[in-house]
């Protein structure tokens, strides 16, 4: 045969042969989001820090983009105050936009958007001055306008305030509260509102926080400020639990169902918005691990039980990138990818969002 005419053939069977996709044990079933979309759920979602390096990580970006996976983005930094508004009147949309691209490029995916006003994360303009209470109500309602208005129906939601609330239910303290007085929260979404109504577009308005997943004084906060919203005539429509928890001291299912009720019966929406569980001491072992799929099986499990419960959302997907070592020295491995050493094996965790979210018993769970 023609040396030639080989060559040509043999080039030929090679390209014929599907490449293998390197990342195909990362990107494996089960597909998380198909599991809960199956469920009725509108996503199975994670938080990214992008614009970020994770940009120049091949196999991150194909598991974020995997809209099998993740039906659902959150930017983990990109739409805060500091962000937006780096500068007053002085709005930098580029870095939310990039999250919103990557949502809807890759399979029409939804956005949460992530947050208006919160006591970190607020630019050094904010903090530096001293603002009476009715200039401070000025600043946050123009940046809530803007924001809102900027980024339209490419939020399905927006985190109006987040996080107002100490674990003793009482009122946190931040620059807008400090300044404004309780006020500031009944304001922001009636701004919010406001904002939304002049986009004409069906967007959500949400309020989010963390250690209200189960009941206590916090919980019982949060069912305050929804009733207030609603006695007010303000647009309030779900309430975010963060579910970020500690190996070991996660509630039980039933308290996070009872949580759960506390505030559907109030007749709005729940999403997890920040779904994580960190280990306290590191590095972990397999029956931690085991205790850590059971404690993720039960925070989706009872979003999966609770009709009025929207939709869940790791704060992001692998520890490589998580925010829990440099807020938490030492504490860490809280995500459901990063195995041992190896950034992208899935762990147990995993495997048991995959069991809630198919309605099976855990079968990673160990005895726990
Ligand atoms: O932007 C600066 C950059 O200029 C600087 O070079 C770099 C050096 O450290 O820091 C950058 O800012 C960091 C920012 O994330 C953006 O990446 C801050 O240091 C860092 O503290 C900040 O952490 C974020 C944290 O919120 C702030 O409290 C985390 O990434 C983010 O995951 C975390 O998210 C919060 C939710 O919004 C609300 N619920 C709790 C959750 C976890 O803390």
């Amino acid at each position: 045969m023609h040396v030639l005419l080989v060559v040509g053939t043999l080039a030929a069977l090679v390209a014929a042969v599907p490449s293998k996709n390197p990342y195909a044990s990362a990107l494996a079933p089960p597909y998380l989001n198909l599991l809960a979309k199956a469920k009725g759920k509108l996503w199975f979602g994670t938080a990214t820090d992008i614009p970020g390096v994770e940009q120049q990580d091949q196999e991150y970006m194909s598991i974020l983009n995997d809209s099998k996976i993740f039906g659902q983005l959150t930017p983990a930094n990109a739409m805060k105050f500091q962000f937006t508004e780096p500068e007053q009147n002085n709005f930098t949309y580029a870095g939310g936009q990039e999250v919103i691209d990557l949502a809807k490029q890759h399979g029409n995916r939804y956005v949460r958007c992530h947050n208006l006003v919160w006591v970190t994360e607020v630019s050094e303009w904010v903090l530096d001055r001293n603002w009476t209470a009715e200039a401070l109500t000025e600043v946050m309602k123009n940046h809530i306008y803007n924001v809102v208005t900027h980024f339209g129906d490419s939020c399905y939601s927006w985190d109006v305030v987040n996080e107002a609330l100490n674990d003793n239910g009482t009122w946190a303290p931040s620059v807008w509260f400090d300044t404004i007085g309780p006020e500031y929260f009944y304001k922001a979404y009636q701004f919010a509102e406001e904002a939304v109504k002049l986009t004409g577009k069906d967007i959500k308005l949400y309020y989010n926080d963390y250690n209200i997943e189960y009941p206590g004084p916090k919980a019982t906060g949060v069912v305050g400020l929804v009733k207030e919203l609603k006695r007010r005539k303000l647009k309030i429509d779900g309430v975010g639990l963060e579910t970020h928890y500690e190996v070991g001291t996660a509630p039980s299912y039933e308290q996070q169902i009872e949580a759960s009720k506390m505030y559907t019966a109030l007749g709005v929406d729940i999403a997890r918005t920040e779904l994580d569980v960190r280990f306290t001491q590191l590095p972990y072992n397999s029956s931690g691990l085991a205790l850590q799929a059971k404690e993720y099986y039960d925070a989706v499990k009872s979003c999966v039980d609770i009709r009025q419960c929207i939709g869940m959302t790791v704060w992001d997907f692998v520890d490589k990138y998580s925010w829990v070592p440099g807020t938490f020295p030492g504490k860490g491995g809280a995500d459901i990818y990063g195995l041992g050493n190896s950034n992208y094996t899935r762990k147990p965790a995993y495997y048991a969002v995959g069991d809630a979210l198919a309605g099976h018993p855990c079968s990673v769970c160990g005895h726990n």
